[in-house]
C-alpha cells in the first residue's frame, strides 16, 4: 500500500482553451464572417477552414460568433448532450414559427420535445413500417411505371424531381395513411409547395438581415401561398384520419399509421398534446422526410452509375435477393447487405446533413474548450469521413468498406465517424424508414432498367448545392427498359 507521500504523481488537469483564444478566419469588423459566406457551399466552406485552422475553431455570422466543431469524437459529445446540454438554435424555432409551420419534434425542446418524441417514435414502430411494406410497393410501381413512360418516349428524366415525388408519396402513405399520388400526377401538387419551404428557410437562416419583415418579394409572396396550400392539405389529412377513427374505433387500440396514433395520444386527457402538435409533427414528417431521402438517393445513383462494378454487384444482389416486385419481402430487404453499404457509403460521401448547428444551454465544456450557456456550435459531421486517418482512400466510393469480408453487415466504429442521421437521443427517428425507402428505389430502378446515362447538362461531377439539405444539383437520367428482365 502506498503512503500519501509515495503516491504516484497524477497528471495537472490539463488547461482548458477560452473561445476567445481559438484562430478564426479573418473577417470584417462587425460583419465578420458575413459576406464571405457562400451559402449554397457553406458546408465545404468550413471544411476548407477546418484543414486550416483545426477541429476547433470560431466563425462570425450576422453578429453571431459560432464555435466550429470538426473532431467527430467531440461532436459526439455535443449530439449526446441533449436536451439538456444542447439544443437546436432559437433562430431556427422562430423561423419556423414565422413561416406559420406548426411546432413539431423537429423544432421541439425541453419536455415538449421529450413527450413529441416519444409520440413520434411509437409510430416509427418496426410493426408500422412491416405493415406499410405492401403500399410502399405500390409507390414502387408507380415509380416504375413514370420511368417507364420516360424511357419508351426517350424522355430526359429531371432525377432530384422524380425522387421527390416519390418520397412524398412514401411518407405520405405510412405517416398518415393518405394515398398521395405526386408520382401520377402533374397538377397543383402538394410537393410543388412543399419545395418552397425548404429553400425559403435555409436562406432565412443565413440572412444577415430580416429583410422579409419589411419588404416582401415574390418569392416570400410565393412561400406564403405554399404554406396555406400545404397547412390546407395537413389539416385534410388530420380530419381524414379522425373520421377513421371515428367509423371504426376499434383503430384506436391499433392505430394503423403515425397521424392516426398521434391524435389517440393527443385525445388522451393527460397527454399534454395538442391539436396543433399533431399538425406540427405532420408537416415535420413531410419536410424531414422528403428532400433528405431523395437527395441521398440521387447521390447514390450517380455514384453507381459512376461505378459500374459497384452497380453491377447492386444488380447482382437484386437480382438473387429481391427478385420480382411481385415476390418483394419486408425481409428479403433486410438481407440486401451490398444496397445498404452503397447507401452507407454514399452517406459517408454525401451527406445530405453535413453539418448541424445547435445551441449551448450551460456553461460546459467540449474537448478542452470552455464553453459558456448560450454559445452557438457548427458541427462539421462530414468533416472527420473524407479524412484518411479514419478512411483507407477516403475520397474513393468503396461501399465494401462497409461489410465485413464474408460481405456480412460490418458494425464498425465507421458509424461513429460518419454520422449521416446525427446522434444521440434525437438521432433521426427516420432512418429505418429512409433505408428501406432507398434500397426499394434501387431496386426498382436496376432491376427494371439500364442506366443510359446519369450526370449534369456539363458532364461534371454535379455541384453540392446546400438548400437546408445538401443535394447534386442539375442531375438528369436517361433509361432504357432493361435488355434482359428478371
Ligand atoms: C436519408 C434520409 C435522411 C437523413 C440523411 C436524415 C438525417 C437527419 C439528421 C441529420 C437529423 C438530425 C439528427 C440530430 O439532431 O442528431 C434528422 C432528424 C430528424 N429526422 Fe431525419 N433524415 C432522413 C430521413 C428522414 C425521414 C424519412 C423522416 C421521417 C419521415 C425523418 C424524420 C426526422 C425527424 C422527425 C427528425 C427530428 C428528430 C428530433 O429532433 O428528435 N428523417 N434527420
Amino acid at each position: 500500500m502506498s503512503t500519501p507521500s509515495e503516491a504516484l504523481p497524477t497528471a495537472p488537469p490539463a488547461a482548458l482553451r477560452e473561445i476567445d483564444d481559438l484562430p478564426h478566419p479573418a473577417g470584417l469588423p462587425w460583419l465578420g464572417n458575413t459576406l464571405q459566406i457562400d451559402k449554397p457551399h457553406v458546408h465545404q466552406q468550413v471544411e476548407g477552414w477546418a484543414r486550416r485552422y483545426g477541429d476547433f475553431f470560431t466563425i462570425s455570422i450576422g453578429g453571431h460568433r459560432l464555435l466550429v466543431i470538426a473532431d467527430h469524437k467531440a461532436m459526439g459529445a455535443v449530439l449526446r448532450d441533449r436536451p439538456e446540454g444542447f439544443r437546436r438554435t432559437p433562430r431556427f424555432a422562430s423561423i419556423a414559427r414565422e413561416i406559420g409551420l406548426g411546432a413539431g419534434v423537429f423544432g421541439a425542446e425541453g419536455e415538449v420535445w421529450k413527450r413529441q418524441r416519444r409520440m413520434v417514435m411509437a409510430g416509427f414502430d418496426p410493426r408500422h413500417l412491416r405493415a406499410y411494406f405492401p403500399s410502399l410497393v405500390r409507390v414502387c410501381d408507380r415509380l416504375e411505371g413514370r420511368w417507364k413512360r420516360a424511357a419508351a418516349s426517350g424522355q430526359t428524366i429531371d432525377l432530384q424531381a422524380d425522387l421527390m415525388r416519390f418520397t412524398v408519396d412514401a411518407i405520405s402513405g405510412l405517416a398518415f395513411g393518405a394515398e398521395v399520388n405526386t408520382l401520377e400526377s402533374d397538377d397543383d401538387i402538394i410537393q410543388r409547395h412543399l419545395d418552397k419551404i425548404f429553400p425559403a428557410m435555409f436562406r432565412r437562416l443565413f440572412a444577415p438581415f430580416a429583410t422579409w419583415r419589411w419588404y416582401r418579394t415574390r418569392a416570400d409572396r410565393e412561400l406564403d401561398a405554399s404554406v396555406v396550400k400545404v397547412n390546407a392539405a395537413i389539416d385534410g389529412f388530420v380530419a381524414a384520419a379522425r373520421q377513421r377513427l371515428e367509423a371504426d374505433p376499434a383503430r384506436r387500440a391499433a392505430p394503423a399509421n403515425l397521424l392516426e396514433a398521434m391524435i389517440v395520444a393527443a385525445d388522451d386527457p393527460g397527454s399534454g398534446i395538442t391539436e396543433g402538435e399533431v399538425s406540427g409533427n405532420v408537416m415535420t414528417m413531410l419536410l424531414a422526410g422528403e428532400d433528405t431521402t431523395a437527395n441521398t438517393l440521387a447521390w447514390a445513383i450517380w455514384l453507381l452509375f459512376t461505378h459500374p462494378e459497384s452497380l453491377a454487384k447492386a444488380r447482382a444482389e437484386i437480382d438473387a435477393v429481391a427478385g420480382d416486385p411481385s415476390t418483394w419481402t419486408h425481409e428479403r430487404f433486410a438481407e440486401m447487405h451490398w444496397l445498404e453499404a452503397c447507401a452507407n457509403e454514399t452517406m459517408r460521401l454525401k451527406p445530405v446533413a453535413p453539418s448541424l448547428t445547435l445551441q449551448c444551454l450551460r456553461d460546459t465544456t467540449v474537448a478542452d474548450i470552455r464553453v459558456p450557456a448560450g454559445t452557438l456550435v457548427f458541427l462539421a459531421l462530414r468533416s472527420d469521413s473524407l479524412l484518411e486517418e479514419y478512411f483507407a482512400r477516403a475520397k474513393q466510393f468503396d461501399p465494401q468498406r462497409w461489410l465485413q469480408p464474408d460481405n456480412g453487415p460490418n458494425a464498425s466504429s465507421a458509424n461513429r465517424v460518419s454520422m449521416p442521421f446525427g446522434a444521440g437521443p434525437r438521432v433521426c427517428p427516420g432512418r429505418h424508414l429512409a433505408m428501406l425507402e432507398m434500397k426499394m428505389a434501387l431496386a426498382t430502378l436496376i432491376g427494371r432498367f439500364d442506366i443510359e446515362r446519369v450526370g449534369t447538362a456539363a458532364g461534371s461531377e454535379p455541384d453540392e448545392r446546400m438548400s437546408f439539405a445538401m443535394g447534386p444539383a442539375g442531375l438528369s437520367m436517361r433509361l432504357v427498359p432493361r435488355r434482359r428482365p428478371v
